[in-house]
C-alpha cells in the first residue's frame, strides 16, 4: 500500500519544526517506515539549492524556478520512491510554501506557481498538511529570541509574513479537508495534542 505524504506548513517562527519531531516518533511508534525531509532540500543537490536559496540575493522568479528544481530532484529520488515503498513521507514544507511565500509574499502571478506544480507534480498533493498559523508579531518575537543569524526569509518584514500568512490562509480555505489549521498562538501541550489527533486519524484511515 502507499504511504502516505504529510506535510508541515507556516510562516517562520510558527514553531513547526518540534512538531514534526514528534509526528516522526508518533508514525515510527505504530511500526511504519517513516522518511523525514524538507523543502527546499531533502537530497544532497537539494541541499545545495537551499543554501543558495536561503542566502543568495535573487529575483523572486529564480527563486520560484530554483524551490522547484529541488522540488522535482527530490520527489524523484527520495519522495515518489519511499511512497511506493509503503513508507510515510514527513516533509517541512512542500509546494504550498511556494503559493504563500513566493506568490501570496513575493507578488508572482499564482497561475504561473500553479503551472510549474502542474509541471513538477502533475495530480501529486499532500495527503495531509498541517499548518501552524500565528500572528507575524508572535512568529517575530519567536524568532527574535532564537537563532542569532536570520537567512533572506527570516528577515523579512512583518508585512511580508502577513501576505504569507494570508496565501495560506486562503489555500486552507479552499481545501479545509486536506490543509489543517492548528493554532500556533496556543500552548505547546496543546498544539501537540491536535498535531496527535490528526496524525492518529490518518494512521487510522
Ligand atoms: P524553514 O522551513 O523555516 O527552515 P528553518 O526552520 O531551518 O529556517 O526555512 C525554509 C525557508 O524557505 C522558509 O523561510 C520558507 C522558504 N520557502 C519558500 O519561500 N518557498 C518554498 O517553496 C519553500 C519550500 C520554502
Amino acid at each position: 500500500m502507499r504511504g502516505k505524504f504529510i506535510t508541515f506548513e507556516g510562516i517562520d517562527g510558527a514553531g513547526k519544526s518540534s512538531h514534526v519531531e514528534a509526528t516522526v516518533a508518533r508514525v515510527r511508534a505504530a511500526s511504519r517506515e517513516v522518511v523525514q525531509t524538507r523543502e527546499p532540500g531533502g537530497t544532497a543537490l537539494s541541499e545545495k539549492i537551499r543554501a543558495l536559496f536561503l542566502r543568495d540575493t535573487m529575483t523572486p522568479t529564480t527563486e520560484l524556478l530554483l524551490v522547484f528544481a529541488a522540488r522535482r530532484e527530490h520527489l524523484e529520488t527520495v519522495i515518489w520512491p519511499a511512497l511506493a515503498r509503503g513508507a510515510w513521507v514527513i516533509c517541512d514544507r512542500f509546494t504550498d510554501a511556494t503559493v504563500a511565500y513566493q506568490a501570496a509574499g513575493r507578488g508572482l502571478s499564482r497561475q504561473t506557481v500553479d503551472a510549474l506544480a502542474a509541471l513538477v507534480h502533475p495530480n501529486f498533493a499532500p495527503d495531509l498538511t498541517l499548518w501552524f498559523d500565528v500572528s507575524p508579531a508572535t512568529a517575530a518575537a519567536r524568532l527574535a529570541s532564537g537563532r542569532a543569524e536570520k537567512d533572506r526569509f527570516e528577515a523579512e518584514q512583518i508585512a511580508f509574513f502577513s501576505r504569507v500568512r494570508s496565501g495560506y490562509a486562503a489555500l486552507a480555505a479552499a481545501e479545509p479537508t486536506r490543509i489543517q489549521r492548528l493554532d500556533g498562538e496556543a500552548a505547546f501541550e496543546t498544539v501537540a495534542r491536535d498535531v496527535d489527533a490528526l496524525i492518529s486519524a490518518a494512521l487510522a484511515r
